[in-house]
């Protein structure tokens, strides 16, 4: 269905093509004038120089026009030409019911429908997830549920560090502590332990120690780079060792998703395209992409007009191990094999170059068009200092501490409250605030800024935050039930904004689609985050203003319900894309 908006560009649209004009003059969009009017369209300029005419004079021919349509109850002109419409109580009436009747509740919905993968995980194994996984992990799982919701198919997938260097790491210190593991003879290459000598403990211990010691040593860098060519050429021993850091650590990491409410379809990493590149070498080879460099074998992709270097993107290293570049795009060879039409990837901004290389020697090997893969980076998540979140101790916060943190602030508040929630029931909302909070204050910002973490700020109650929706949501459920009706019932009812604060309510409800619409093409979901709360100022706006359960008039009654039961559903219908659940009480 239309939005309002799109509703009201059509009508003004037409009437600029009655003046020979292009339709698309008669774009219309919320006003920053409300006072004046709540939607204003200014084509009248632009089509007015266009034609060489007075705008003034064409806007008054415009307006004549939408005088006579009963879409508006009134249209003025200001200034040179600027054109202050209200829609008419007909058609807001009329929107409301299609709203009621459509079956996709006012989202955006697209013609056709593409199967798009989205890549929000890239945990490494061995090392905990830290809050940087996290705000992948919130913008990705919200992009998906948007995409769904506008009718695509797509699907997440963790796409899990498991390849390169750390894993040769880890080997060679493993191999250091404990020489006389089975994993280690070269004489064994079979039946090896089912029990993994490694707990994720232990490895997130091993790795730093690991990763130190190769950045002051040489020679131990030269032990771990070995290791890697070897685990990657599929020495029997490495595979297996390698076998149990990958599941000790996915068990981890389903725990710690988990409890974020984060799912991934696909549970691929980095190594599952370890036997695609041997054949995407000799394709780019074919192809003559490949070029020698210092005895490693890359991909030039570099273009007169950059503004700045572009590296050569490193295929095979010179001691034939293949790296993060080379995953990458081998994974496009994957996910184009399995008919994926887009690949978006949720990973931090500052990895900008590496897409850039890595997609330009894609496209160049006929894999993809460049707009069919896209970086949505995201910027960082601040401490108070400006700086990339830390510890007290300085330490990276692992996500499960950062998880407690924001449950305990959660149920304070919560304690703060009239007391209706048991000590169970509040442990159980509390994570779900403490959860909501979260998630919010990461995906109201718009996705390419950094943000300052802020708990307190998070947590309250009022102004825009999770917690803050979360209890309209469940202000407006109660709203229904108090007065003896459900959701399903007043959606039936006929939905007659009179008040001005029913009709602001109603305009809102009716916007819906353009919030989706602009969150799904600009891949920025803070942008139904704005129209979740501005929805649910406009309703507390209604309910301070108007009647509900102790209203006189039946009629007058039941459309006030009506438009409580449509927010109810839409702002449901939000919440879920951003992964916000609602408690049954709060
Ligand atoms: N594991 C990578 C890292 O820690 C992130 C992976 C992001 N996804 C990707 N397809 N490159 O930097």
């Amino acid at each position: 269905m239309l939005s309002l908006s799109e509703r009201l560009s059509a009508a003004v649209g037409e009437a600029f093509e009655a003046q020979g004009l292009d339709a698309s003059y008669g774009a219309v969009k919320v006003s920053d004038r409300p006072d004046l009017a709540p939607y204003q369209c200014n084509g009248a300029l632009a089509a007015a120089k266009k034609a060489k005419q007075n705008p003034r004079q064409l806007a008054e021919a415009v307006k004549a026009k939408l005088d006579a349509d009963e879409a508006f109850s009134e249209v003025t002109l200001a200034g040179p030409g600027f054109l202050n419409l209200t829609p008419s109580q007909g058609l807001l009436d009329g929107l409301l019911g299609e709203l009621q009747q459509d079956e996709h509740q006012g989202a955006y919905r697209r013609e056709t429908s593409e199967k798009v993968i989205l890549d929000y995980g890239g945990p490494n194994v061995a090392k905990p997830l830290h809050v940087g996984h996290l705000r992948a992990a919130i913008i990705g799982q919200s992009l998906k549920q948007i995409f769904r919701r506008a009718g695509d198919e797509a699907v997440g997938d963790i796409h899990l560090g498991d390849w390169g260097l750390q894993m040769g790491q880890l080997i060679a210190e493993i191999k250091r502590r404990q020489p006389d593991l089975v994993y280690f003879d070269r004489a064994v290459t079979e039946g090896y332990p089912e029990e993994s000598p490694v707990s994720v403990a232990d490895l997130a211990e091993i790795y730093p120690v690991a990763s130190a010691a190769c950045k002051e040593d040489p020679g131990r860098m030269a032990e771990a780079q070995e290791a890697t060519a070897e685990l990657q050429a599929g020495r029997p021993g490495y595979r297996a060792l390698w076998q149990h850091f990958v599941a000790v650590s996915q068990e981890a990491l389903r725990a710690d998703y988990g409890r974020l409410g984060v799912e991934f379809e696909l549970w691929r990493g980095e190594a599952s395209v370890h036997d695609l590149i041997e054949p995407m070498v000799d394709e780019l080879a074919e192809q003559n992409l490949l070029e020698f460099s210092d005895g490693a074998r890359v991909v030039r992709v570099a273009r007169e007009d950059d503004k700045k270097d572009i590296p050569p993107l490193l295929i095979v290293k010179s001691n034939g191990s293949v790296g993060y570049g080379s995953t990458d795009l081998a994974t496009l060879v994957e996910r184009k094999r399995d008919g994926f039409e887009r690949c978006v990837y949720v990973v931090d901004k500052r990895q900008s170059e590496h897409f850039v290389q890595v997609f330009r020697a894609a496209a160049a090997m006929g894999l993809y068009p460049e707009d069919r893969m896209e970086h949505a980076g995201f910027g960082t998540m601040n401490g108070k200092d400006g700086r990339p979140f830390k510890t007290r101790e300085g330490g990276v916060l692992r996500l499960s501490d950062l998880l407690a943190m924001v449950d305990e602030k959660a149920e304070e508040r919560l304690k703060e409250g009239d007391g209706s929630l048991t000590g169970e029931e509040r442990a159980e909302v509390a994570r779900q605030v403490g959860l909501a909070a979260l998630k919010f204050a990461d995906l109201s910002n718009p996705r390419t800024t950094d943000y300052v973490f802020d708990v307190d700020r998070f947590v309250a109650f009022e102004g825009k935050t999770g917690p803050y929706l979360l209890y309209a949501a469940v202000r407006i459920g109660s709203v229904l039930s108090r007065a003896g009706s459900s959701e399903e019932e007043a959606l039936g009812f006929a939905a007659a904004p009179a008040e001005p604060a029913e009709r602001e309510l109603a305009m809102q409800l009716l916007s819906y689609k353009d919030a989706h619409r602009g969150a799904y093409e600009k891949r920025m979901p803070h942008l139904l985050c704005e129209h979740a709360f501005s929805l649910a100022q406009a309703f507390s706006r209604f309910y301070a203003a108007c009647r509900i359960a102790d209203e006189e008039s039946a009629e007058v009654k039941n459309s006030r319900l009506a438009l409580t039961a449509l927010t109810s559903r839409q702002l449901r219908d939000i919440l879920g894309q951003l992964g916000l659940e609602i408690p049954p009480k709060m």
